[in-house]
């Protein structure tokens, strides 16, 4: 099936057409910045234009970077607070004249992944972490994906949240370099691991890309890997959930 993709960052917007029963992309990857502030309808003017761009009449599955409840948002830590509560997925349907899937933007990566990418075929707790603005995490068991974990808000043993110390906006904020961020994005994958214990963890985000230069500073018992997708999971795995969201609704 072809479905239209969308992965909403805190400061861009990528889409893409996608081939749901293999995860290629049909078309190259668009990207257009986030609008500021980013509220409901700011954004829902920005993905008009997005589907404008590709021509494109049909279902639409977008990555959101917040706790989103069976199209409900229910979290906004780097995005408008004005989308708490907001019927996402039927906001923008409206808006857009479109079936519009919304879900959470690490677990529709995380579906990409684990269909086609670096957790295919694992029978075991996967952990996904994106990298970006802020710390996103998907968690599977045996293929079967627990919603909306929110575990980039953790607190760690130095009393920091998460995506406060160890993102990839705080690396490039306090100009860390490779060494002290990866001792830093080590510290939460062995508290990660300490209560998950996952028999693989996958990065994904755009830093993954550089994964052989922070390895060396990560320590944890279950091996570690680049998303496949890197940083198209987003796209891929958005088209991925409204595919299957439009099978159960079947
Ligand atoms: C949000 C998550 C999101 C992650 C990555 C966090 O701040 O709370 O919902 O998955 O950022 O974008």
């Amino acid at each position: 099936m072809e479905v239209l993709g969308i992965d909403v960052g805190g400061t861009g917007i990528k889409s893409a057409i996608v081939e749901t029963t293999t995860g290629e992309l049909l078309c190259k990857r668009h990207r257009v910045a986030t609008p500021h502030p980013a509220t409901p309808k700011a954004l829902a003017g920005t993905l008009c234009g997005v589907l404008k761009y590709h021509r494109w009449e049909g279902p639409v599955g977008m990555g959101f970077p917040a706790a989103i409840q069976r199209g409900v948002v229910r979290t906004a830590a780097n995005i408008d607070k004005s989308f708490i509560d907001l019927p996402i997925s039927d906001y923008f349907s409206e808006k857009t004249g479109n079936p519009c899937f919304v879900a959470n933007d690490a677990d529709v990566a995380g579906l990409a992944e684990m269909r086609f990418g670096a957790g295919k075929d694992n029978s075991g707790v996967v952990l996904i972490v994106t990298i970006g603005t802020g710390l996103g995490t998907a968690l599977f068991s045996d293929g079967h994906l627990l919603p909306n974990t929110e575990l980039g808000h953790i607190m760690l043993s130095n009393g920091k949240e998460a995506e406060r110390y160890a993102s990839e906006t705080v690396r490039v904020t306090k100009d860390l370099n490779w060494e002290d961020w990866g001792e830093r994005l080590n510290l939460y994958l062995r508290t990660m691991e300490n209560l998950f214990w996952p028999d693989l963890i996958v990065l994904g985000g755009g830093v993954s890309e550089k994964l052989d230069k922070f390895s060396p500073m990560l320590t944890t018992q279950a091996p570690v890997v680049a998303a496949s997708f890197l940083n198209r999971a987003g796209v891929v795995g958005a088209a991925l959930f409204a595919e299957e969201s439009l099978c159960r609704m079947k």
